[in-house]
């Protein structure tokens, strides 16, 4: 059966517990699995059984309010430092994607001038649930102002999986093609495999087959014949980290096909929440860049692809080079040109 997948949310709070799409198992299994401790939460995460910025900040938030249901002590003092410390927990399990701090911070705010231990249970999980509400209508409204971009048959190159799974609902890189689909405007997709955790291959291709987008899938290094041969007209990806200029972290793979799209004159652009941007940071070399286990990239399947002790490097992102992103689509419109003016002027 096939399932419409923009419908399918990849987490949820639930019954107390937390109801989490297993990523790693796509897309062979469609299995969810329930979180009941902060523990499972921080696994989860740095696991990739939730990957994708968005999703990774409701899936903390969520974590710190399950902590916060399950605090048994009545002193407000100890209530509030150890939240402090579960934060921290919480914001150890990966460094890049600045949504996971944005969450957990937003849940610290919430909880301001409380009186007590229960007032602080409930705000907690009402920030939390909030954060998941707001971020649907946010990926609803980055893809109404995305579609604008593209026409009937166009031909859009996408890396990564920036989908429905990796976020409340809709994407943020994904959500024109759902909008698109809804008004009957035919778009083809080609999806990169994205090696070396294959989000493209496994995640991207699976979403949009399932909810019936025209997507091909190709392997990281067609990208420059696949551009030139199916005369691909733009290339949209999502963010994890926009820095005040402009420059972006998003999966590694990404500046290579920003680079491809300044060399074939077509558009590269960025598609991400206001919560991706880190206007704390001047520029992208501050972004911290996770690096992975080196059998992310020595093993395919746990089979061993390459010899026995050989040096890996493995970063999960890059940083693309703001003046390579001809267009950033947040949900208050598109900003181009100058950046440090204008997404200053956005977020504001
Ligand atoms: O390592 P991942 O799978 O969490 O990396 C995800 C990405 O790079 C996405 O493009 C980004 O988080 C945007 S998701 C809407």
């Amino acid at each position: 059966m096939s399932i419409d997948t923009h419908q399918v949310s990849s987490v949820n709070w639930e019954n107390g517990t937390i109801k989490l799409l297993d990523q790693q198992k796509l897309p062979h299994e469609t299995i969810f699995l329930t979180l009941q401790t902060i523990e499972d939460v921080r696994d989860a995460i740095s696991s990739l059984k939730v990957r994708g910025a968005p999703a990774i900040g409701i899936t903390a938030a969520f974590g710190l309010a399950l902590w916060g249901q399950q605090y048994e002590g009545e002193s407000l003092e100890g209530f509030l430092h150890e939240l402090q410390e579960k934060r921290n927990y919480l914001a150890s399990s990966r460094p890049t994607a600045v949504n996971l701090f944005w969450a957990l911070d937003r849940l610290l705010s919430s909880v301001e001038g409380i009186t007590s231990v229960s007032e602080g249970r409930t705000l907690l999980l009402e920030e939390a649930l909030k954060i998941q509400i707001e971020d649907e209508e946010v990926c609803r409204s980055i893809g109404e102002h995305a579609v604008t971009l593209f026409t009937s048959g166009d031909r859009i190159l996408t890396h990564c999986n920036a989908g429905g799974i990796a976020t409340a609902k809709y994407g943020t890189a994904v959500a024109p093609f759902y909008i698109a689909k809804e008004r009957d405007i035919p778009l083809h997709i080609y999806a990169s495999e994205t090696r070396p955790v294959l989000q493209g291959a496994r995640l991207t291709a699976w979403e949009l087959q399932n909810a019936g987008i025209d997507v091909t899938l190709i392997t990281d290094n067609m990208a420059a014949h696949t551009i030139a041969t199916k005369n691909i007209n733009a290339i949209i990806v999502g963010a994890d980290r926009i820095a005040a200029n402009g420059d972006t972290a998003n999966k590694i793979g990404t500046y290579g096909l920003a680079l491809l799209a300044r060399a074939f004159d077509i558009p590269f652009y960025v598609a991400a929440p206001l919560s991706t941007f880190d206007l704390s940071i001047s520029s992208g070399t501050e972004i911290p860049i996770e690096e992975r286990d080196p059998r992310e990239v020595t093993e395919l399947n746990g089979q061993r692809i390459a010899p026995e002790g050989v040096k890996v490097f493995n970063p999960a992102f890059d940083v693309t080079p703001h003046e390579l992103i001809t267009a950033i689509i947040t949900e208050k419109g598109i900003v181009s040109g100058n950046y440090v003016e204008k997404l200053a002027e956005i977020i504001e």
